[in-house]
């Protein structure tokens, strides 16, 4: 049952490191939030290539995560979702503040990501994040009847906007 936006969490949420063995359940909340979802075997990759892959947990639910590539500079954020119950409560802020920091304390100095014009919610978090767009893929997602763009964003690590004392 979803949440409204003023109802108290049903529990703590909690960031920790995802496992294999948390992939079937990251899988069904991917495939609940995307038209287009990865497929399982991808997050067993991104565990095996060694990526930051980090789980939001609330009770025995995992609700939310995040994914990261990290080297040469910069930190690509690959993959990032939180659980529509869970929606507008800042969480997805929380999850992606945390890998940016990761970011930052490996080294890395720059932080992209790619995300589709259509995506309003997800635009708005990056942006507010201090994101700019740098770029454009032509066609790079499928769509339904066709394809969209990538909007490509970019962010500098190391600077003090990121230094929220609540995270
Ligand atoms: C994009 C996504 C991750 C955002 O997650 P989220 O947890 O809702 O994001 P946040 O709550 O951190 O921020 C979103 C909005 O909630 C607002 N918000 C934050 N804390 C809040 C609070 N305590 N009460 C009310 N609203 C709050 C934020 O200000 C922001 O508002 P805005 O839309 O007016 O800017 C989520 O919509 C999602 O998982 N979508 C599906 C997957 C996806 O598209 N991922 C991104 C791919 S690029």
């Amino acid at each position: 049952m979803a949440l409204a936006r003023d109802e108290v969490l049903p529990a703590p949420v909690i960031e920790r490191p995802m496992h294999a063995d948390d992939v079937a359940a990251v899988g069904i909340l991917e495939r609940a939030s995307y038209q287009f979802p990865w497929s399982e075997p991808i997050f067993h990759d991104c565990l095996r290539v060694g990526y930051v892959c980090r789980v939001l947990e609330a009770g025995d639910r995992i609700v939310g995560y995040g994914i990261a590539s990290m080297g040469a500079g910069e930190a690509h954020i690959l993959n990032l979702c939180v659980a529509e119950s869970l929606r507008g409560r800042g969480v997805a802020r929380r999850l992606l503040l945390s890998l940016l920091k990761r970011a930052e304390r490996a080294g890395q100095h720059w932080a992209f990501l790619e995300v589709r014009p259509s995506n309003e919610p997800a635009l708005r978090l990056y942006r507010d994040l201090g994101f700019v767009e740098v770029g454009r893929r032509r066609d790079y997602y499928q769509a339904v009847g066709g394809r969209e763009d990538a909007i490509v964003c970019r962010l500098a690590l190391g600077g003090a906007e990121l230094l929220d004392p609540e995270n």
